[in-house]
C-alpha cells in the first residue's frame, strides 16, 4: 500500500467517527456513584441528555468500553413531549402561546457536596422557549441510594401549564426483568405481586387522593436476571415519595428497554407557573444491589434510618394502644385498669385511641365528633391530663389519637366552618366514614393553621404527650376547593398534599422528639413521601398473628423493623376469629415495633406471665431487631407451609432469628432453615427466648455451632403443634 493510499483511509476512518462522535465519547460523561452503584449520564452541550448506564458501580476508565459496545442504551435521559416521537414522556408543559411541546437539550451541569453524598444538578434548557427543567440526583453514598428530582423554571413572561413532571426517568435493559409490587386493601394490606415484565406498559397507581398506600403501593422492586431471590441476581428497588395520587408506568416499547416513570398522578395535580415560578417534583429514591431483594432492602432501611424516616436514630417504645381493647367505650376507670395491667408488663408507653373527644358532638359512635379535639368530660372527667397523671403514676408516658384532616358534619367545626370541607359547587357533598366524615381543604391556608393547631394545641396544653397517632380514615371524595377559586381547580390533588407537607413540616420544626406514627385507616399511609415527618406506619388493621406474618413480610421489602407497629392483640382476634396462642402472637409481633392493642385484663394469668417475660426479652434484644439487618430466610408467599426471617447486627456479633408454621396437617415436610447474615468463621451460641410455659425449648438451646452450619448445611426445627413458633437469639462467641 502505498503511503498516499494509507493517508487516504487514515482520513475516510477519521471522517467516518467524526460523523458519529456519540459513539465514541460525548462534550461530558456525568457519572453519578454510590459506594457500589453507579448511573451515567452523557451528553453534548446544546444537545439532548442521554442515559447510559445504571446499575454496578463503573470507574472512569470503564465509560469508553461502555460506550463502544453501545451497552449505553443511546435513550433519552428525561423526555419531554414533543421532543420523544412515538414514546411516552416523562414531562408535557403547554406555553403560553399554546404550544404543547419541548426540546431539552444540555445547558450545565453543577456538583456540590451534599449531607451523606453528592449532589449533581443537571441544567437543561428549551431550545427555542424560555423553559428551565433541573435534574437532580442526590447520592446517600454508603446506603447505595440515589434520590432523584426534577425542578422546572418558567423563564418566560407568560403562564405555562404542567401537564405532566415525573419525578425521575429510568431506562433498564430488557432481558428477564420481573417486577415485585405490593398491592392489598383494607387489612389485606402490602401483598407482594410478583409477574414478569412484557411488552406494553405497566401503570402502578393510586388515586385515594388522601392516603395512598392501602392499595398499590408506590414502591417496586426489578429484578433484572429472572424470577426475583432474596439473595442473589442484579435488582432495582424504587420508591417514590409523594404523599398524594402517584403513577408509575413501566413502558416496554420495543425490544432494548423498560422505561422507569414516575411521578405525580396527572389527574387533579395540573399547574400553571406564572412567569419565574419554578415547580419542584417528590423524590424517586432508587437503589441497586446484586445481592437479590435483601440487598434492596437492606439498602432502603439503612436509608430510612439515616432520615428517610422520621427518628431514624431513635430507640421505639413498647406501647399498649387502647382501640381494640375498648373501641370508642372510652371510660377512665377501665383506661387506669389498662396502664396499670400493662405497666406490670413491662410497658412503656400509652396510647389513648379515637373516643377521647368532642363535647357539643361528643364521640360516642364513629359519626360525629372529629374536628373537635376537646375532651368528652363524659368519659374522661378529668381530661386529657387526668390520663396524663394516670399514665405517670403507672410509670408510662403518654399518647393520644388524632385525625385532624378529617370532620364530621356533626361537629362544632363543621357548623362554624362549612367551606374549609372539600366541596363542589353543584353536586351533593359525599360523604363516608359514619355517614357524615368529609375531609378538610388543606390548599387553604387558614385549614393548614387549624390543622398544625390541633398537634401544636396538645402539646402546649399537655406538654406530656410524647407519641401522637395520626389517622386518615377517609379516600377525597368531593374534587373540590372553596379555596382554589375556578382557575385552580384541576391542581386541587397537589395542592392539597403541599398543604399538609407545609403542616407537617412545622409540626416537626417545632417538635422535633414527638414520636408520631402514621396510620390511614389500617396501612393508607404507608409512604415514603410522609416519613420525613412520622416516626412509624400502622402496618393494618387487621391484627391476626397469621395474617400479620404475610403483610409484614410485604412491608419489610422497603420499610425497616424499627418504622412497622406490630401489635399483640387478643385471642379470637376481632377480624378473623382465629385463635391462636399467646407465643405465636407475640414471636410474630416481635420482629418490628412491638406493641400490644388489647384489654390486658382479659389475658388469663398464663398469658400474662408470657406476655411478661417477652415484653423483657424484647427490650433486650431490641437493638438487634429495630437497627439490625433483615434477612428474610423463607417467604411465607413460598407456600411451604413456614415462614422465617433474621436480624443481624452490622458486626455479625449478634442475630434474633424467628420461625412460624403457618399450615398444619399429619405427615407435613418441614423444610430445613437456613440462616443468613452471619460469619461463616465464627461459633454462635445460641439461646431459644420465648418458651411457651410448661414447654422446654428446642435441642439447640445452649449449642454453640459455627456460622457455616448454620448458613449451609441448615439446622431442623421443631416446629410440631398448630401455630407452632421459635425465636433463637444468636451470640457470637
Ligand atoms: C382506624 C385506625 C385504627 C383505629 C380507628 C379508630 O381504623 O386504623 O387503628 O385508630 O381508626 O377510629
Amino acid at each position: 500500500m502505498t503511503s498516499g493510499t494509507r493517508y487516504l483511509k487514515l482520513l475516510i476512518v477519521f471522517l467516518f467517527f467524526s460523523c458519529f462522535p456519540q459513539v465514541y465519547g460525548w462534550d461530558e460523561d456525568i457519572l453519578i456513584s454510590t459506594k457500589n452503584t453507579s448511573l451515567l449520564l452523557s451528553g453534548n452541550y446544546g444537545e439532548t441528555l442521554r442515559f447510559s448506564h445504571y446499575g454496578n458501580k463503573l470507574t472512569d476508565g470503564e465509560i469508553g468500553a461502555l460506550h463502544d459496545g453501545w451497552a449505553g442504551m443511546n435513550r433519552n435521559a428525561y423526555p419531554a413531549f414533543g421532543d420523544e416521537t412515538t414514546s411516552l414522556t416523562s414531562l408535557q408543559v403547554v406555553h403560553s402561546d399554546g404550544n404543547p411541546t419541548a426540546c431539552l437539550a444540555l445547558e450545565k451541569i453543577e456538583k456540590t457536596p451534599a449531607s451523606q453524598g453528592e449532589l449533581t444538578s443537571i441544567h437543561l434548557k428549551d431550545k427555542y422557549y424560555p423553559l428551565s427543567v433541573v435534574l437532580n440526583y442526590e447520592t446517600k453514598k454508603d446506603d447505595d441510594i440515589i434520590e432523584m428530582w426534577v425542578k422546572v423554571v418558567n423563564g418566560s413572561d407568560g403562564n405555562i401549564v404542567v401537564k405532566r413532571l415525573d419525578s425521575g426517568f429510568l431506562p433498564v435493559r430488557t432481558g428477564d426483568a420481573w417486577l415485585t409490587h405490593l398491592h392489598g386493601t383494607w387489612t389485606a394490606e402490602t401483598q407482594p405481586t410478583v409477574e414478569k415484565l412484557t411488552r406494553g406498559c405497566k401503570v402502578i397507581r393510586n388515586l385515594d387522593g388522601a392516603r395512598n398506600g392501602q392499595n398499590d403501593h408506590a414502591e417496586f422492586m426489578l429484578s433484572l436476571d429472572g424470577k426475583p431471590e432474596e439473595d442473589r441476581g442484579q435488582t432495582i428497588g424504587v420508591a417514590l415519595a409523594w404523599s398524594g395520587n402517584y403513577e408509575i408506568r413501566l413502558d416496554t416499547e420495543n425490544k432494548y428497554c423498560h422505561n422507569i416513570m414516575a411521578g405525580i398522578h396527572p389527574e387533579m395535580s395540573e399547574l400553571k407557573l406564572s412567569p419565574g415560578e419554578t415547580l419542584t417534583t417528590p423524590k424517586m429514591v432508587v437503589t441497586f444491589s446484586k445481592d437479590g431483594m435483601g440487598g434492596v432492602s437492606r439498602n432502603f432501611h439503612n436509608w430510612a434510618r439515616h432520615g428517610g424516616v422520621h427518628g431514624g436514630q431513635k430507640e421505639r417504645s413498647i406501647l399498649l394502644n387502647s382501640w381494640e381493647g375498648v373501641y370508642l367505650d372510652v371510660e377512665e376507670n377501665k383506661l387506669d385498669e389498662m396502664m396499670r395491667d400493662f405497666a406490670q408488663l413491662g410497658g412503656e408507653l400509652f396510647v389513648m385511641d379515637d373516643g377521647w373527644f368532642g363535647d357539643k358532638y361528643p364521640r360516642k359512635k364513629d359519626n360525629a365528633g372529629l374536628g373537635d379535639w376537646t375532651v368528652d368530660k363524659t368519659k374522661l372527667p378529668h381530661g386529657v391530663e387526668g390520663l396524663i397523671s394516670k399514665a405517670k403514676k403507672h410509670g408510662l408516658k403518654f399518647g393520644i389519637w388524632i385525625e385532624p384532616e378529617s370532620v364530621n358534619t356533626q361537629s362544632e367545626l363543621y357548623d362554624e366552618h362549612p367551606e374549609w370541607v372539600l366541596q363542589v359547587e353543584n353536586r351533593d357533598l359525599k360523604k363516608t366514614r359514619g355517614g357524615t366524615q368529609v375531609l378538610l381543604d388543606l390548599s387553604n391556608p387558614d385549614v393548614q393553621e387549624f390543622v398544625f393547631g390541633v398537634v401544636d394545641n396538645l402539646m402546649q396544653n399537655y406538654p406530656e404527650i410524647e407519641y401522637i397517632k395520626w389517622d386518615a380514615n377517609t379516600p377525597v371524595m368531593n374534587f373540590g376547593s372553596t379555596y382554589l377559586g375556578k382557575d385552580n381547580q384541576l391542581a386541587l390533588n397537589h395542592s392539597y398534599h403541599k398543604g399538609l407537607e407545609n403542616v407537617l413540616q412545622r409540626i416537626r420544626e417545632k417538635y422535633p422528639e414527638l414520636v408520631i406514627q402514621a396510620c390511614g385507616g389500617g396501612g393508607g399511609r404507608v409512604n415514603y413521601g410522609t416519613m420525613p415527618y412520622f416516626d412509624e406506619v400502622w402496618v393494618s388493621d387487621n391484627t391476626d398473628a397469621l395474617q400479620r406474618i404475610y403483610m409484614q413480610w410485604g412491608t419489610s421489602l422497603f420499610y425497616p423493623s424499627m418504622a412497622m407497629a406490630q401489635h399483640v392483640s387478643a385471642s379470637p382476634n376481632h377480624q378473623t376469629g382465629r385463635a391462636t396462642p399467646i407465643k405465636f402472637r407475640f414471636d410474630v409481633a416481635m420482629t418490628g415495633r412491638l406493641g400490644m392493642e388489647m384489654q390486658p385484663s382479659a389475658m388469663i394469668d398464663s398469658e400474662k406471665r408470657f406476655a411478661k417475660q417477652a415484653i423483657s426479652e424484647y427490650k433486650r434484644i431490641r437493638p438487634v431487631i429495630q437497627f439490625g439487618d433483615l434477612y428474610r430466610l423463607l417467604s411465607p408467599y413460598e407456600g411451604k407451609g413456614v415462614s422465617s426471617l433474621m436480624y443481624v447486627t452490622p458486626e455479625k456479633d449478634k442475630a434474633v432469628f424467628f420461625s412460624y408454621k403457618l399450615e398444619h396437617f399429619r405427615d407435613q415436610a418441614i423444610p430445613r432453615f437456613y440462616m443468613n447474615g452471619l460469619d461463616e468463621t465464627r461459633d454462635y451460641k445460641i439461646r431459644e427466648i420465648n418458651v411457651a410455659e410448661g414447654k422446654n425449648p428446642s435441642y439447640l438451646d445452649g449449642k454453640t455451632i459455627s456460622g457455616n452450619l448454620l448458613m449451609n448445611v441448615g439446622i431442623e426445627l421443631p416446629l410440631e403443634e398448630e401455630y407452632a413458633s421459635r425465636v433463637y437469639e444468636l451470640t457470637a462467641m
